[in-house]
């Protein structure tokens, strides 16, 4: 103790705050006899820092506080209680959250695997800071032969975890409290062998005994060969841990580390991941407790077993505004017909294929407090879906008797028990858009419709960037060409102030 307040009034007197944190900090800790480097082994566990960080946050408190301020108690991490622990001095000024509406100091446990994705994982220790998390990160031997404890220690700004059988570990921290001082365990890359041994239950090295030991939700974002992916041990094991509730991101589709390998296996991007254990946690953000559906993509409508009616939908902006709704803290439903952009991340995707699959799985939806109807619906479908392949006939084309598909957006506008509060529409025109649009939205009885050019020349259709024309019962609003992403976040931002009783 007495070292500690000397290393303080030194710094104090020197009047060079950082300086006198940056040398003293590392000076101190050697300097330090033993019973009291042990207490601020303790103190520094129980705030989650390391020794030297623990020292700088002391020598910050005093040197900013004043003279008058008195230095902190060093606790043995047995009396720091939850309340103390949640007091976290975050040191690391350069790394607040990119985004302020962004929850605030969530705890991530990042298990690292041994594969060659384990490169993106350093990127996702920063792409989870961004996000508000703080990350503490354990290595398996494997992961070591491709990332070193030292880069992931530096990137999360505390000491990188290794051993189950290492004496300061377990002295610092101890697998029990690695398990539990977490608000989430992510895994990534998650292995084959990582999946094995958790679907096994072992425990012969720090993260086996940490996966065990956890009562927080995991998250395993599985990468390895595609065949190995699709070996049946593998798939034994993923569907035993789904089953014990443990959730999964990815593995994406792409080309492999080995030279000509390609398939399922990628592991998932770094924002992906993110997004997926921001989802697992309490829902924040301005939808936080609302349900939204959406509809996205097109459909297909079978003409026989070969053939079906389709449209040039990519679903892209359908799942940008899944996506953004689910990032603003809703419980979104994305009922989606057959698209090539992947599922939003922390959102339930319902996939159908024709247009009466997606009215009951709409319906089956409900109660939302907001539906966003993105899906270009297939206005019609064949009357009779022949069983065999239609043969060509000698002389003529067939023609093909069709009926008309149920309006989804306009029987769920105009439900009497369990309408949305908020039904919002799209309308795809190539010409009088605003005219058209402002039709469309009185009879299908939807509140807003979102208005867009679908000309070919215009390029939305199946394009990222999008032009939007609000339309509501009162006001038309255009708003500037931006990326489909962009008309997400405004739309979202517009739905938010909506529910709390603001004017669109
Ligand atoms: N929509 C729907 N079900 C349908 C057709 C359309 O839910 N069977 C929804 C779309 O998701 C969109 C809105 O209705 O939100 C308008 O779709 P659009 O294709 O612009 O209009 P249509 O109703 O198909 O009318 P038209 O083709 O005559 O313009």
């Amino acid at each position: 103790m007495i070292a500690l307040i000397a290393v303080q009034s030194s710094a104090r007197m020197a009047g060079q705050k950082d300086f006198a944190m940056a040398r003293l900090g590392s000076l101190t800790v050697r300097r330090l006899d033993a019973r009291i480097k042990q207490q601020l082994r303790l103190r520094a566990a129980a705030n989650g820092r390391s020794m030297e960080d623990e020292v700088r946050a002391i020598l910050r408190g005093a040197a900013g506080a004043g003279a008058e301020s008195r230095p902190e108690m060093i606790m043995p991490a047995e009396f720091a209680g939850a309340e103390r622990r949640e007091q976290k001095v975050d040191v690391r000024e350069d790394r607040r959250p990119a985004d302020p509406a962004a929850p605030q100091k969530w705890r991530v446990l990042l298990i690292i695997g041994g594969g060659i994705a384990a490169y993106k994982s350093l990127d996702l220790i920063r792409r989870l800071q961004d996000r508000g998390a703080r990350v503490r990160c354990i290595l398996t031997a494997a992961a070591q032969h491709f990332v070193t404890p030292l880069a992931a220690g530096a990137l999360a700004g505390e000491r990188a975890f290794t051993d189950l059988f290492d004496a300061q570990s377990e002295f610092d921290v101890g697998h029990i409290r690695l398990a539990r001082d977490t608000d989430l365990v992510v895994v990534a890359p998650a292995t084959a062998d990582l999946l094995a041994k958790m679907a096994g239950g072992h425990a012969d090295d720090l993260a086996g005994a940490v996966l065990l030991a956890t009562d927080r939700p995991i998250l395993l974002a599985p990468a390895m060969n595609p065949r190995m992916w699709a070996a049946k041990a593998t798939q034994r094991n993923l569907a035993q841990l789904v089953a014990d509730g443990v959730r999964v991101v990815g593995p994406n589709s792409g080309e492999m580390a080995e030279r000509g390998e390609a398939g399922l296996g990628r592991m998932a991007e770094p924002l992906e991941i993110a997004a997926a254990a921001a989802a697992l946690l309490p829902k924040q953000g301005p939808l936080a407790g609302a349900r939204v559906l959406v509809t996205s993509g097109p459909t297909h409508e079978p003409i026989d077993p070969v053939r079906f009616i389709a449209n040039r939908s990519s679903g892209k902006q359908g799942h940008a505004i899944a996506a953004a709704a689910a990032a603003a803290g809703a419980d979104v439903v994305l009922v989606s017909g057959p698209v090539d952009v992947p599922d939003p991340p922390g959102v339930t995707v319902v996939k159908v294929e024709t247009a009466n699959e997606m009215l009951a799985a709409a319906e089956q939806a409900l109660p939302a407090e907001v539906a966003v109807f993105a899906a270009a619906v297939a206005d019609w479908r064949v009357e009779q879906v022949s069983r065999s392949k239609i043969k060509k006939q000698e002389g003529r084309p067939r023609a093909l008797a069709l009926v008309e598909n149920p309006d989804i957006l306009a029987t769920i506008a105009h439900l009497k028990s369990n309408r949305p509060r908020l039904v919002i529409g799209f309308a795809a025109e190539t010409d009088d858009v605003v005219a058209n649009a402002k039709a469309k939205r009185i009879k299908k009885g939807c509140d807003w419709i979102l208005a867009n050019d679908v000309s070919p020349e215009t390029g939305i259709m199946g394009g990222d960037s999008n032009t939007i024309h609000l339309i509501t019962a009162t006001s038309v609003e255009s708003w500037p060409p931006q990326s489909k992403d962009a008309v997400a976040g405004e739309l979202v931002e517009r739905i938010a102030a909506a529910l709390r009783g603001e004017e669109a």
